[in-house]
């Protein structure tokens, strides 16, 4: 499957809730997590794919030993006041990197591929790719929670490399690429 990039109609638009649990749903998560895993991402959401359902697949078995992941409709609630800065990239934006700060502990709950619940406590990594690709389904871009506005104004150049296929360009916010992309 291709990843769409920024400018992408699906990125850019809330996603509708899945409603049939069926074959083409798993089908869809297990071509989903290929193309995450091709891609050297942890997280991939349908949106980044050109479909705009709520369904994410997450895997950070390399960072913190939690497998694959395939969460429907997912939701989550902070599970506590405390924020986290972490460093943040995404496989729609090529290249860019930056700090965003986020709730430290999720309750997240969702349905599995089968549409049975699924409720689970996360933190660290987990807790931090979870809220990225949540986002991806509310049409929102991790850049647009860049709170510097000289860092968003550096970004908006960014976009537009983008948007004309110079994927190559990098940015100031390039200079700390410790997170895998989501
Ligand atoms: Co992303």
């Amino acid at each position: 499957m291709t990843i769409h990039k920024y400018g992408a109609d699906a990125l850019h638009r809330v996603a509708d809730p899945v409603q049939g649990f069926d074959a083409g749903l798993k089908q869809l998560a297990d071509d989903m997590y290929e193309t995450m895993l091709d891609a050297d991402g942890i997280g991939l959401a349908a949106p980044q794919v050109g479909r705009s359902i709520r369904l994410i697949v997450v895997d950070t078995q390399q960072e913190e030993g939690v497998g694959r992941l395939n969460l429907v409709n997912p939701e989550f609630t902070p599970l506590d006041e405390s924020l986290i800065e972490m460093n943040e990239g995404c496989l729609s934006i090529p290249g860019t990197f930056c700090a965003i700060t986020r709730p430290e502990r999720i309750q997240v709950s969702a349905q599995r591929l089968n549409g049975k619940p699924i409720r689970f406590q996360a933190d660290g990594l987990l807790a931090r790719v979870i809220q990225h690709e949540i986002d991806h389904l509310d049409g929102k871009l991790f850049v647009e929670r860049v709170e510097d506005p000289v860092l968003r104004e550096e970004l908006r150049d960014v976009y537009e490399a983008i948007e004309m296929g110079l994927t190559e360009l990098k940015s100031e916010a390039d200079k700390e690429p410790v997170t895998t992309p989501a």
